[in-house]
């Protein structure tokens, strides 16, 4: 690892610990996927006593939260939650996010409209003026892969690149547009979300975090 990988691994671990201080007594808790949430779950698993339990984003985070004896509930039996808890891709001053490079952005989009504070933690690199310059993830129904893309291609002139080998939690495929400037991030989650074949758009505009933790000696929350 480069000095640089280090500081990007301490500044997601720095993040993930920080988000703990948002967890109440008896809360069951969203909890999303990747590498920072990864720190925020074993976090979590040192206060196991003091919560209810978690609703996960994916099968990755139920297998580490099940290893670390938190019980995962299923949302419909859970009910609205109070707090999530999930990384991101990019983030911009108004806490709008890409999200879904780890291909749980339906999963991920459900448990947060399911919540009443959204908590995004993140390290520094994330932090951007304009979304777009990391390939927006969009889950799609196989079927719809071809035609998806060049849905997409007309109505943003984004490259969208079929991510192979990639099967999403739900059996559908991921495709990741390249190239794009997104100067209204609500408006283009929108006209994707209406392509036939698209699950889902990466795009946290319509609703935002509500909270964002960068990684830091003393974290930045804003
Ligand atoms: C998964 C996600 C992740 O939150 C995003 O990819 C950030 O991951 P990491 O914390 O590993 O950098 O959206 O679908």
């Amino acid at each position: 690892m480069t000095p640089n990988d280090n500081a990007a691994v301490n500044a997601k671990r720095l993040a993930g610990e920080k988000a703990i201080d948002f967890v109440e007594d008896g809360m069951i808790v969203g909890v999303g996927t990747g590498s920072t949430v990864a720190f925020f779950i074993e976090a979590l698993g040192r206060i196991k006593h003091r919560i209810a339990g978690a609703v996960s984003s994916s099968e990755q985070s139920s297998q580490r939260l099940r290893s670390l004896g938190i019980e995962v509930m299923d949302l419909n039996s859970a009910g609205p939650l109070r707090l999530y808890v999930d990384g991101a891709d990019e983030c911009d001053a108004h806490k709008r996010l890409i999200k879904g490079g780890g291909a749980a952005l339906t999963r991920e989009k459900i448990i947060a409209q399911a919540s009443d504070k959204f908590v995004c933690i993140i390290d520094p690199a994330k932090r951007v003026e304009l979304l777009g310059r990391f390939p927006l993830p969009v889950e799609v129904i196989p079927m719809a892969r071809s035609l998806v893309a060049r849905e997409i291609v007309l109505q943003t002139g984004g490259q969208p690149v079929w991510r192979e080998g990639v099967t999403t939690d739900n059996g559908n495929w991921v495709l990741d547009v390249h190239g794009l400037r997104i100067t209204d991030p609500v408006a283009m989650e929108s006209a994707l979300n209406q392509i036939p074949g698209v699950v889902s758009v990466g795009l946290f505009a319509r609703r935002p975090a509500d909270v964002v933790i960068v990684g830091r000696e003393t974290p930045e929350v804003f």
